[in-house]
């Protein structure tokens, strides 16, 4: 059948999702596939229905792709699509209600402050200890994150931040490692990658980082005992689980240096899959080509 793959949206991560829904568009059809891009940036959602596709692989980031809005879009119109439904997708964008469910079943997550203009700023340092990280709950790739290392320094993160979302998350810094794990399946059958670490130089894993520049180091496997990786997949698999998703998705843990324990940060229901992107790696670990991974994702397209 016709296959769609959306890309672009109108998201501060556009740009990475031109990338993402480029290399999925070709390696869809290198394998045959009749696929077709659709822009949800520039193009509406009656030109989507009128294009008829029998499935779409969304291969958008964040806000009105990865957050639920589309999906219940989609629910509507009645076109299967890849990844996690619509209650699932608004959760896993919103990290701060992703802790409140995984700290609920127990999933370790940095503890955290919900900031808002009024907050007592000198509280939640107190409270969360420095240096502490801010971003907004509802963005991705690093936008609008800062490291606080001073008490001086979170006015003006906050500042940064506060513009981006209807609030401000801030969190303790874990000081350890940073690693991502895909998964992969839904349900009783969602199955681990091997675990990613992600170096970045001198630990600023931001945007640029993430997709421009070739300064970050990627290691599958990780030189990490067996037992803890096996621990960050089982976490992970669990939290992917606990907020219902589906198909696939991508865990970001840290690792804290001192006693090994992993802090689970989110799950990207939509992770990238761009040429620097960590699910292909994951995926080419385990001998499963890029084209093959967007083949398997597409199978799991459903309504
Ligand atoms: N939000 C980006 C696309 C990722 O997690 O891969
Ligand atoms: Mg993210």
């Amino acid at each position: 059948g016709k296959v769609g793959v959306l890309l672009g949206g109108r998201s501060a991560e556009r740009d990475v999702s031109i990338m993402s829904g480029t290399g999925v568009l070709q390696a869809l059809q290198s394998q045959g596939i009749d696929a077709h891009p659709f822009d949800t940036g520039q193009r509406s959602l009656a030109e989507l229905a009128a294009e008829q596709f029998d499935r779409v692989f969304i291969a958008l980031h964040g806000r009105y792709g990865e957050d639920g809005t589309l999906q219940g879009a989609l629910e509507l119109l009645g076109i299967p699509y890849t990844g996690s439904g619509v209650m699932t997708s608004a959760i896993a964008m919103d990290k701060i209600t992703t802790k409140i469910l995984w700290l609920k079943e127990g999933i370790p997550t940095p503890a955290y402050a919900v900031l808002h203009a009024d907050s007592d700023l000198n509280a939640a340092a107190a409270d969360l200890g420095l240096p502490l990280i801010v971003k907004p709950p509802h963005e991705g790739s690093s936008i609008g994150f800062s490291k606080v290392e001073a008490l001086a320094d979170f006015q003006a993160a906050y500042d940064k931040c506060a513009p981006l979302d209807d609030s401000v998350l801030a969190e303790s810094f874990v000081a350890g490692r940073e690693f991502t794990v895909a998964v992969l399946g839904t349900g009783a059958d969602a199955r681990a990658l091997p675990v990613v670490e992600i170096v970045a130089p001198e630990g600023d894993y931001d945007y640029q980082n993430k997709y421009f520049t070739d300064v970050t180091q990627y290691f599958c496997p990780p030189q990490l005992d067996e037992a803890t990786q096996a621990e960050m997949q089982r976490l992970a698999v669990q939290a992917y689980r606990t907020l219902g998703c589906e198909g696939w998705g991508r865990v970001d843990v840290l690792l804290r240096a001192h006693d090994n324990q992993p802090f689970l940060l989110e799950v990207n229901t939509s992770p990238g899959m761009t040429s620097h992107s960590l699910v292909p790696m994951a995926a080419r670990a385990v001998g499963m080509s890029y084209e093959e991974l967007c083949v398997a994702i597409l199978r799991t397209a459903r309504l």
